[in-house]
């Protein structure tokens, strides 16, 4: 047979169109009294994950959810592995933070085209490959570029812009390491008496966070700011400037992201300079939006949660917002 390029090109054309009428979106979920429902946690270890799981257990017996919760322990392909067998189990609804922003997506795929829908919360996938509304339902989370920013904006003040800091980073590859870095140096780089000197990961770790700023504070000792991505690898921070026989907040000013309550009771007694709040509670908004999914309302792309902002005037008085 003859090669006929016509045939070849029509062929192609019908297969694309195809393949987009084929695409009808997220699956759906129906309006059911009771769910299955997956969620499956990145790892366990640190109290902001710690109070994420317990606000998706504490929500469950409200929204009709038979919750089937996972750990990941930290790995992403576990993570993937964990959607594999809700997927297996056909749960109605899966609910997951994404540990890494690519290596998740396949899970995301999958769930689509096992007709499962997929919520995200807190952390995202790559915008460039997967798309709210076509391949999962929505992203449930906060601005990590303005949370970036804002602990930025606070050290610009508090310093007279003239800083040198340390970058303790998230988990490489997450949208929370990747965007709270994105909005703390864009700040940085319009004040030139700032400088970030070393930005490396401490995978959101409490004592990973603190070998890592021993080592930095080695390799530089004029350090006079620290920017830790989460509560955790700052605290963990304190630690290693106390051991180097500095004072945290007089020698080292320290800023971080989350709200936990150690992060607050340092802020109390002076040894952190703020900290901008990074809710883990999803538990009652994953529900909200679940029901609202169900009814075929059309969810928003992005379904973003406010931030609050703690310092010296209102961290003990919000020791309850703590966990
Ligand atoms: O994705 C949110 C981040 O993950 C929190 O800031 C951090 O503490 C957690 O591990």
């Amino acid at each position: 047979m003859r090669f006929q390029p016509t045939l070849v090109a029509a062929s192609l054309a019908v297969f694309v169109a195809t393949a987009y009428a084929a695409d009808t979106g997220a699956p759906k979920l129906a309006q059911k009294s009771s769910y299955k429902v997956g969620f499956a946690q990145a790892e366990n270890n640190n109290p902001w994950r710690i109070a994420e799981t317990k606000s998706m257990q504490d929500i469950a017996q409200s929204c009709g959810w038979q919750l089937v919760v996972t750990d990941a322990g930290g790995s992403a392909a576990k993570q993937v592995a964990d959607v594999d067998s809700m997927i297996a189990q056909k749960v109605d609804l899966i609910v997951l933070p994404p540990r890494e922003e690519k290596p998740l997506i396949p899970a995301v795929m999958k769930a689509k085209k096992a007709g499962i829908p997929v919520i995200l919360v807190d952390r995202n996938v790559d915008q460039k490959v997967a798309k709210a509304g076509r391949d999962y339902v929505t992203f449930i989370g906060s601005d990590f570029v303005d949370q970036g920013r804002r602990a930025a904006e606070w050290l610009v003040k508090a310093t007279g812009g003239k800083a040198t800091i340390i970058e303790l980073e998230g988990t490489t590859g997450s949208s929370p390491a990747n965007d709270r870095k994105k909005g703390f140096d864009a700040v940085i780089a319009k004040n030139p008496g700032m400088k970030i000197v070393a930005s490396q990961s401490g995978d959101f770790a409490r004592d990973k966070g603190r070998q890592l700023a021993q080592s930095l504070l080695q390799a530089h000792p004029n350090t006079t700011a620290i920017y830790a991505h989460n509560d955790e690898m700052a605290v963990g921070a304190i630690t290693a400037l106390e051991a180097a026989g500095k004072t945290p907040g007089k020698d080292v000013l320290v800023v971080s992201i989350d709200g936990t309550r150690d992060a607050l009771t340092a802020i109390a007694s002076g040894k952190m300079g703020v900290t901008v709040q990074s809710s883990p509670f999803f538990g009652p908004v994953t529900c909200k939006v679940a029901q609202r999914y169900a009814k075929g309302e059309k969810i928003e792309p992005w379904v973003k949660v406010e931030d609050k902002f703690y310092d010296k005037s209102n961290a003990q008085a919000s020791m309850a917002d703590g966990y």
